[in-house]
Protein backbone atom coordinates (compact mmCIF):
# COMPACT_ATOMS: atom_id res chain seq x y z
CA UNK A 1 0.00 0.00 0.00
CA UNK A 2 1.73 3.30 -0.83
CA UNK A 3 1.17 5.95 1.16
CA UNK A 4 2.91 9.84 1.49
CA UNK A 5 3.67 11.38 4.66
CA UNK A 6 4.86 14.36 6.07
CA UNK A 7 8.67 14.48 7.83
CA UNK A 8 9.75 17.45 9.67
CA UNK A 9 13.65 17.30 10.78
CA UNK A 10 13.28 19.75 13.86
CA UNK A 11 15.88 22.24 14.69
CA UNK A 12 17.95 20.43 17.08
CA UNK A 13 18.28 17.60 14.05
CA UNK A 14 19.79 20.36 11.78
CA UNK A 15 21.97 22.29 14.46
CA UNK A 16 23.44 19.15 14.99
CA UNK A 17 24.08 18.41 11.84
CA UNK A 18 22.56 15.22 11.76
CA UNK A 19 20.35 16.15 8.34
CA UNK A 20 22.55 13.45 6.09
CA UNK A 21 22.47 10.66 8.64
CA UNK A 22 18.67 10.77 8.98
CA UNK A 23 18.10 11.41 5.29
CA UNK A 24 20.34 8.37 4.98
CA UNK A 25 17.89 5.97 6.86
CA UNK A 26 14.81 7.38 5.00
CA UNK A 27 16.32 7.04 1.33
CA UNK A 28 17.91 3.35 2.37
CA UNK A 29 14.07 1.79 3.15
CA UNK A 30 13.40 -0.23 -0.12
CA UNK A 31 11.06 1.51 -2.46
CA UNK A 32 10.75 5.00 -0.40
CA UNK A 33 11.00 8.05 -2.00
CA UNK A 34 11.62 11.83 -1.22
CA UNK A 35 8.80 13.70 -3.32
CA UNK A 36 9.92 17.26 -1.91
CA UNK A 37 12.52 18.90 0.72
CA UNK A 38 12.91 22.45 1.86
CA UNK A 39 15.29 23.93 4.23
CA UNK A 40 12.64 26.36 6.38
CA UNK A 41 12.14 28.10 9.57
CA UNK A 42 8.28 27.20 10.98
CA UNK A 43 6.31 30.37 11.43
CA UNK A 44 4.15 30.29 14.29
CA UNK A 45 0.83 30.55 12.39
CA UNK A 46 1.72 27.16 10.34
CA UNK A 47 3.08 25.35 13.76
CA UNK A 48 -0.16 26.49 15.47
CA UNK A 49 -2.20 24.85 13.03
CA UNK A 50 0.21 21.77 13.07
CA UNK A 51 -0.31 21.29 16.28
CA UNK A 52 -3.98 22.68 17.08
CA UNK A 53 -4.66 19.59 18.83
CA UNK A 54 -2.43 20.36 21.48
CA UNK A 55 -3.71 23.52 22.73
CA UNK A 56 -3.20 23.84 26.44
CA UNK A 57 -0.78 20.69 27.03
CA UNK A 58 1.90 21.83 29.01
CA UNK A 59 4.37 21.52 26.18
CA UNK A 60 2.80 23.52 23.67
CA UNK A 61 3.92 26.58 24.27
CA UNK A 62 7.64 25.72 24.56
CA UNK A 63 7.29 23.31 21.51
CA UNK A 64 6.21 26.77 19.54
CA UNK A 65 8.74 28.55 20.93
CA UNK A 66 11.59 25.81 19.88
CA UNK A 67 10.14 25.39 16.34
CA UNK A 68 9.75 28.59 15.51
CA UNK A 69 13.49 29.64 16.65
CA UNK A 70 15.25 27.71 14.15
CA UNK A 71 15.36 25.99 10.76
CA UNK A 72 14.00 22.75 10.17
CA UNK A 73 13.65 20.52 7.12
CA UNK A 74 10.47 19.56 5.42
CA UNK A 75 9.97 16.39 3.52
CA UNK A 76 7.30 14.54 1.71
CA UNK A 77 8.22 10.76 1.87
CA UNK A 78 6.23 8.21 -0.76
CA UNK A 79 6.33 4.41 -0.43
CA UNK A 80 5.51 0.98 0.76
CA UNK A 81 3.42 1.51 4.66
CA UNK A 82 5.87 4.84 4.86
CA UNK A 83 3.40 6.38 7.52
CA UNK A 84 3.84 3.83 9.69
CA UNK A 85 7.29 2.89 8.89
CA UNK A 86 8.75 6.21 9.84
CA UNK A 87 6.77 6.32 13.24
CA UNK A 88 8.94 3.38 13.63
CA UNK A 89 11.81 4.98 11.81
CA UNK A 90 11.36 7.71 14.69
CA UNK A 91 10.91 5.33 17.92
CA UNK A 92 8.79 6.86 20.84
CA UNK A 93 7.89 10.64 21.34
CA UNK A 94 10.78 10.33 24.47
CA UNK A 95 13.95 9.35 23.32
CA UNK A 96 15.29 7.55 26.63
CA UNK A 97 12.42 5.02 26.29
CA UNK A 98 13.11 4.77 22.26
CA UNK A 99 15.06 1.66 21.50
CA UNK A 100 18.68 1.93 20.13
CA UNK A 101 18.35 1.67 15.79
CA UNK A 102 15.40 4.72 16.01
CA UNK A 103 16.70 7.93 15.70
CA UNK A 104 15.38 9.28 18.85
CA UNK A 105 16.96 5.99 20.64
CA UNK A 106 20.11 6.98 18.69
CA UNK A 107 20.48 10.53 18.91
CA UNK A 108 17.64 12.07 21.65
CA UNK A 109 17.82 12.71 25.33
CA UNK A 110 14.84 15.08 26.19
CA UNK A 111 11.50 15.21 25.05
CA UNK A 112 11.14 18.36 23.41
CA UNK A 113 14.26 18.21 20.95
CA UNK A 114 13.04 14.57 19.65
CA UNK A 115 14.62 14.96 16.28
CA UNK A 116 11.77 14.27 14.04
CA UNK A 117 7.92 14.84 13.55
CA UNK A 118 6.00 11.72 11.13
CA UNK A 119 2.64 12.31 10.81
CA UNK A 120 0.76 9.47 12.77
CA UNK A 121 -1.81 8.09 10.65
CA UNK A 122 -3.77 8.98 6.95
CA UNK A 123 -5.62 10.96 7.88
CA UNK A 124 -2.86 13.28 9.51
CA UNK A 125 -0.40 12.88 6.98
CA UNK A 126 -3.14 14.12 4.38
CA UNK A 127 -4.00 17.54 6.57
CA UNK A 128 -0.46 18.09 7.87
CA UNK A 129 0.53 17.45 3.94
CA UNK A 130 -1.83 20.47 2.91
CA UNK A 131 -0.34 22.76 5.62
CA UNK A 132 3.60 22.42 4.94
CA UNK A 133 2.66 21.98 1.06
CA UNK A 134 -0.33 23.60 0.00
CA UNK A 135 0.50 22.93 -3.51
CA UNK A 136 0.74 18.91 -3.56
CA UNK A 137 -1.42 17.34 -5.92
S1 LIG B 1 0.00 12.65 22.53
O1 LIG B 1 -0.37 12.79 23.94
O2 LIG B 1 0.23 11.25 22.14
O3 LIG B 1 -0.95 13.33 21.65
O4 LIG B 1 1.34 13.43 22.40
P1 LIG B 1 2.60 13.06 21.53
O5 LIG B 1 2.19 12.56 20.19
O6 LIG B 1 3.51 12.20 22.31
O7 LIG B 1 3.24 14.47 21.40
C1 LIG B 1 2.63 15.48 20.62
C2 LIG B 1 3.70 16.43 20.13
O8 LIG B 1 4.21 17.18 21.21
C3 LIG B 1 5.58 16.88 21.41
N1 LIG B 1 5.78 16.75 22.85
C4 LIG B 1 6.55 17.54 23.55
N2 LIG B 1 7.27 18.58 23.20
C5 LIG B 1 7.97 19.20 24.21
N3 LIG B 1 7.97 18.82 25.48
C6 LIG B 1 7.25 17.77 25.86
N4 LIG B 1 7.27 17.41 27.15
C7 LIG B 1 6.49 17.07 24.89
N5 LIG B 1 5.66 16.01 24.91
C8 LIG B 1 5.24 15.85 23.66
C9 LIG B 1 5.86 15.61 20.69
O9 LIG B 1 7.21 15.54 20.25
C10 LIG B 1 4.89 15.72 19.54
O10 LIG B 1 5.40 16.54 18.52
P2 LIG B 1 5.79 15.92 17.11
O11 LIG B 1 6.21 17.07 16.27
O12 LIG B 1 4.58 15.22 16.59
O13 LIG B 1 6.93 15.00 17.43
Amino acid sequence: MSQRTLVILKPDAVARGLIGEIIGRIERKAGWTITAIELRTLDRDTLQTHYAEHVGRPFYAPLLDFMSAAPSVVLVVEGERVIEGLRTLAGPTDPIAAAPGSIRGDFGTIVRENLIHASDSEESAERELKIFFPGLV
